[in-house]
């Protein structure tokens, strides 16, 4: 069951989720939270930090869970999802870096203790360890996600099965052209590990924004409610709670 939040506009879609995150934590110092990258959780990730400015909220036992990485960039490249969680929330609050995760999409972790494998085994293996640790320490209370032009959730794109696991995914063109505004020119990675749809679908609830009329194709197709792998946020459609936060730019008529 999909609830549409309308709000005016893209800092307003970003005062919503972080109200919702907050609350989520308030309620639940150890929640384990799925959280995601991209422009649009930006004002999100603002507007917590702000808030932790001047009232109190304790990041110390929550438990983070991203989404995806880029297949080859290290933690410290400034365009991974690592540097951009740094960034815009994990410096700025007192979260445990052990409650942190984050996929790892160099294969390091996974080659330091097993040297012997290829990169494509190590990032296979990082993907099964990513899946464990999800159902050891989950299951995720809240994922926000953002919603891609072509309906890519995480970076789970058209095509991929609803019962996806964490795994790895070659992107498709329309996503590197959106995504290669971070990176120099022909540097745009072509691959990414991401948490699955089934993965995204057992989070007890959910949370997805969009802004802006680049998204209204996508928005309006999630309205329209056929169900199909190709069109992955669709999927949303069989999770009981799932909360739509969306600017007017984006909900259209
Ligand atoms: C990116 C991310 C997704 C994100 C989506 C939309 O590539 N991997 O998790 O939700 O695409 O991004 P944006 O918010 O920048 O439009």
């Amino acid at each position: 069951m999909i609830e549409w939040i309308v709000v005016d506009d893209e800092a307003e879609v970003g005062r919503t989720g972080a109200g919702i995150l907050l609350d989520t934590i308030g309620d639940n110092p150890r929640a384990v939270l799925g959280l995601p990258t991209g422009k649009t959780p930006l004002p999100m990730y603002a507007s917590v930090v702000e808030r932790c400015r001047v009232e109190n909220h304790c990041f110390r036992d929550v438990v983070t869970f991203n989404l995806d990485e880029y297949v080859g960039l290290s933690p410290s490249h400034p365009s991974s999802y690592h540097s951009y969680m740094r960034a815009v929330l994990f410096d700025h609050v007192d979260v445990d870096p052990s409650n942190v995760h984050i996929p790892d999409g160099t294969g390091l972790r996974v080659r330091q203790v097993r040297p012997d494998v290829t990169l494509d085994e190590a990032l296979e293996l990082e993907c099964e360890l990513y899946e464990e640790a999800l159902h050891n320490r989950g299951p995720l209370e809240v994922t926000f996600l953002g919603l891609g032009r072509n309906g890519h959730i995480g970076f789970n794109e058209p095509g991929t099965p609803f019962v996806s696991r964490t795994h790895v995914i070659s992107l498709t063109e329309s996503t590197r052209v959106a995504n290669s505004a971070y990176f120099s020119p022909g540097e745009t990675p072509e691959r990414a590990i991401t948490v699955g749809i089934a993965t995204i679908l057992e989070s007890r609830s959910i949370v997805l924004m969009a802004a802006g009329e680049g998204k209204q194709e996508a928005v309006q197709r999630l309205r329209e409610v056929t169900i199909s792998e190709d069109f992955p946020a669709s999927a949303l459609h069989r999770h009981p709670e799932v909360r739509c936060v969306v600017d007017r730019a984006a909900f259209g008529r």
